[in-house]
């Protein structure tokens, strides 16, 4: 695509003067490839916009050998030769293989994103589900672009809650399986402490004083337990890591900062924008509105999620420098990030706007909202076994020599889940219905993953096909080629936006266009030129659509 762009662009500039003019893409794709809108031109030569068109279509038809221009109203749209295009996008695309769009334009630039970061000793929720897989798509979305990413797990492992927790092993501990299955055990320690502590004051202060020694940062049996939550539980989120295939450069909790703490607060008193506020410490931020202040230091002296969130945002920058810090994190804590960057401003620091809450909608199972408290709650591991024992039915079904069934029923269950907390916008809220994410035939990723299951197929049926393309042929697939050549910038606005569904909703109707194609037009027992030509782009679309998988973070089984 890029050197047709090439072409057109030097056509128009050795025309006009115009240096890197500025292309569109017209609306009706039936017009033309891209467009020149004339406008700015027809100023300068005082013109009407159409006649300028008009002028330029003959002498830059005569500039250009495998491009069309034509004009039409105010606009010249260009047509590139299918035959030339075809070759040139699938040529490029067997030459890149794997890393077909990637591209080194990020050089240099350092985005830290912050995400999954779930609570330590409890159950990690669908919300942190959907931050781990929309972080971990954000970061690979920036990865392909040769950004240097940071991705950070900010664990929720410090707040008073941990003394309770620390007082109710101490009392509780041996009455539960802490080790063979830590986190439901722990959460039945914290309901029952939980619960116990209404009628008994001796609780509650039990709890105090763990934490009182917990902050105190002295070494000892408390610090030890907690330490030990820690470990027990990031060791259960590791398992459903692994399944998502997602890892942390940095897994760096609350508790990390805390040394940080006072430094911090120290920093934000320097630069003049705290006031007491019965007692508290805080920064008001009713100059943008209608925004409560911000609370860096209780009464009793004890500090926040947003004094550590704040800790934290310096930390960073000191240490990376970055372009973009990002927070995925649900759009529940709207409020605290606006907090967060209304803070900074106030202190002015010019990097503000590089700090940006990547918000998401919530996902609400069929057994309804979950609450820890209640001990009501869905294991993610259990999501993910009956999306796999699922997936697995459905091919034992339509595929029943399939050899590695359960390996794939994984990739396919597991995938299914994944596509579908991408698939749409991700502010929006959505409703988890297994029969839907798995089906093959909807919006899904199983039907995304059959599609390139099904090229596969058909490459390992035509083998090696030794003659040259009768590109001609590949006529009828021009909306497909086009969206091929597409892909590199769908990358790059999706990383823009930090939004992977631009990428699912890509790969949905490459695949549909693909499907379609492949039901219309034979692609083995044609002369070997017409073979020849029609596997290059079945070819093409399935290195497209694996990549694309392999940047959403599903598997792309090539049997299913
Ligand atoms: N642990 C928090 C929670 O579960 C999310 C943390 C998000 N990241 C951050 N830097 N605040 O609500």
């Amino acid at each position: 695509m890029q050197t047709f762009l090439e072409e057109i662009r030097a056509a128009i500039e050795a025309e006009t003067g115009i240096e890197s003019p500025k292309l569109e893409t017209p609306r009706d794709p039936a017009m033309g490839d891209v467009a020149f809108p004339c406008f700015i031109l027809a100023k300068e030569r005082k013109a009407a916009p159409p006649k300028i068109a008009a002028e330029l279509e003959a002498a830059l038809n005569s500039r250009m050998e495998r491009v069309t221009a034509k004009a039409t109203g105010p606009y010249l749209n260009f047509t590139i030769e299918r035959a030339a295009f075809a070759e040139t996008v699938l040529s490029e695309i067997a030459e890149h293989g794997p890393c077909y769009g990637t591209s080194a334009e990020g050089a240099g630039q350092k985005i830290v994103i912050d995400f999954s970061s779930p609570n330590i000793a409890k159950p990690m929720s669908v919300g942190h589900l959907r931050s781990t897989v929309i972080g971990a798509a954000i970061q690979r979305l920036h990865d392909a672009l040769g950004y240097e990413t940071v991705g950070i797990n900010h664990i929720g492992d410090w707040g008073s809650q941990f003394g309770k927790l620390v007082a109710a092993v101490n009392r509780y501990g041996n009455t539960v399986d802490l080790e063979g299955d830590p986190i439901p055990a722990l959460l039945a320690l914290y309901v029952r402490y939980h619960e116990e502590e209404e009628g008994d004051p001796a609780l509650v202060e039990e709890a105090r004083e763990a934490f009182r020694e917990l902050e105190s940062g002295v070494d000892g049996p408390v610090r030890q337990t907690w330490r030990k939550l820690t470990e027990l539980s990031l060791e259960e989120f590791g398992k459903i890591y692994s399944r998502l295939g997602v890892s942390f450069d940095l897994i760096r909790g609350e508790a990390f900062y805390e040394p940080h703490l006072d430094s911090t607060v120290d920093r934000v008193v320097a630069s003049g924008v705290t006031e007491e506020s019965e007692g508290a410490l805080v920064v008001d931020l009713s100059s943008f509105g209608k925004i409560p202040p911000c609370l860096l230091r209780k009464t009793d002296g004890t500090t926040l999620y947003a004094t550590r969130d704040l800790a934290a945002v310096f930390h960073r920058w000191e240490e990376f420098g970055f372009t973009r810090a990002l927070y995925v994190v649900g759009g529940d804590q709207r409020l605290h990030f606006r907090q967060l960057k209304h803070v900074l401003e106030r202190m002015e620091l010019d990097w503000e706007s590089r700090v940006e809450h990547v918000s998401f909608g919530m996902m609400r199972l069929p057994e309804g909202k979950m609450s820890t408290r209640k001990g009501r709650v869905v294991f993610l591991d259990d999501v993910l076994d009956a999306a796999a024992a699922e997936a697995s039915k459905v091919i034992a079904e339509k595929n029943p020599d399939l050899t590695d069934r359960d390996a794939i029923a994984e990739t396919v269950g597991v995938g299914a889940v994944v596509f579908n907390d991408l698939k749409r916008e991700r502010v929006k809220d959505i409703d988890f219905r297994l029969e839907e994410v798995l089906s093959f035939e909807g919006d899904t990723g199983p039907y995304v993953q059959y599609t390139h299951a099904r090229l596969a197929s058909i490459e390992r049926k035509a083998g090696e096909v030794d003659a040259p393309c009768e590109w001609g042929v590949l006529e009828g697939a021009a909306g497909i080629l086009g969206q091929l050549g597409r892909y590199p910038e769908v990358l790059r606005s999706a990383a823009r936006h930090a939004e992977p569904s631009e990428l699912t909703t890509f790969t949905l109707s490459l695949a549909r266009d693909v499907n379609s194609w492949v039901a219309r037009e034979r692609v083995l027992g044609q002369s070997p030129e017409v073979t020849a030509a029609r596997l290059a782009l079945v070819r093409g679309a399935r290195q497209v659509l694996g990549n694309s998988l392999a940047i959403l973070g599903v598997g792309a089984p090539t049997e299913m």
